[in-house]
């Protein structure tokens, strides 16, 4: 057994962190369809966790437990070495705890600079009485987040468009600005429900080096879903496969790439769908 509390390294040579969220005997149901079935897992500090698995698997709605979205009917999830109760996803959020999702939602007619800054949300503990009262607090804390904005527009390389309405921008485009805005919150823990979905191979490259860059820039710890195996191989520290809601696989890419169950998954299943995107 791995100690929580301690770092180590793993058989594929990198250096993870302790526990910092722990799923513990989840089962999700959505009246008879049993979604998740009691799956339990660990997110390691400073990691980036893959969760793989054929369509239906089950990984979004795992995603949606971690961000407070769905309430598990059993199992307990852990936060920092403490049972989190059932929260509301904006109690979720102020803990640390940003995503993206599997189907982009932005703020179409808004620009991108402005989509970025609903990423602040959060973060804005004046009021709307104390910001008519006491106008100085607001504006500079207006001024405070418009500089976090800017600094991350900067980083994930989108300046030359940070005036434009998000809905005029090419899909790939989309998928970054929505980064942007979760990485705005400056998050602990993100959550990337399918980054790399229907973008091109060079679309593709540029978000993996992105989403290493912010893991070893600010040390975020990151869950992703992702059907890619290439890109799940290159970018993931630690990889747990699910199927019809089960978990069938839990280890390094290399170690759950010669795993006898996951090959079986999917071999049985066809991914023609992903790959032609
Ligand atoms: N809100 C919901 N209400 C009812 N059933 C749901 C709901 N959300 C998910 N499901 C069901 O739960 C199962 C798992 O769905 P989920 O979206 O988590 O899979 P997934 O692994 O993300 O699949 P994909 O790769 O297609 O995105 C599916 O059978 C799905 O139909
Ligand atoms: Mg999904």
């Amino acid at each position: 057994m791995k100690d929580n509390a301690e770092s180590y390294v793993t058989t594929d040579g990198r250096t993870i962190g302790p526990v910092v969220m722990e799923m513990k005997n989840i089962t999700l149901r959505f009246g008879g369809v049993e979604a998740i079935k009691d799956i339990s897992f660990d997110i390691r500090e400073g990691e980036i966790r893959a969760i793989i698995g054929p369509n239906g698997a089950g990984k979004s709605s795992m995603l949606n437990v971690i961000s407070g979205f769905y309430v598990p009917q059993e199992g307990e999830v852990w936060y920092k070495g403490a049972r989190r109760p059932p929260m509301k996803p904006y109690e979720v959020a102020q803990q640390g705890i940003a995503r993206t999702f599997q189907n982009i939602a932005l703020f179409e007619g808004m620009s991108v600079l402005d989509n970025v800054m609903t990423g602040r949300l959060t973060h804005m503990k004046t009021g709307m009485l104390s910001q008519m009262i006491w106008r100085g607090a607001a504006e500079r804390e207006e001024v405070a987040n418009r500089e976090v904005a800017e600094r991350i527009i900067d980083f994930l390389e989108i300046q030359a468009i940070r005036k434009t309405p998000v809905a005029r921008l090419p899909y790939g485009l989309k998928k970054r600005v929505e980064l942007a805005r979760a990485l705005a919150a400056e998050p602990s823990i993100l959550l990337l429900d399918e980054p790399m979905a229907g973008m091109n191979v060079e679309e593709k490259e540029d978000m993996s080096r992105f989403i290493l860059d912010v893991n070893d820039e600010f040390g975020t710890t990151i869950a992703l879903i992702e059907h890619d195996m290439g890109v799940v191989m290159d970018l993931s520290d630690r990889v747990v496969v699910m199927d019809y809601g089960k978990k069938i696989g839990d280890g390094t890419p290399h170690e759950v790439r010669n795993n006898q169950a996951v090959i079986d998954a999917y071999l049985g299943v066809a991914h023609d769908e992903e790959d032609a995107t």
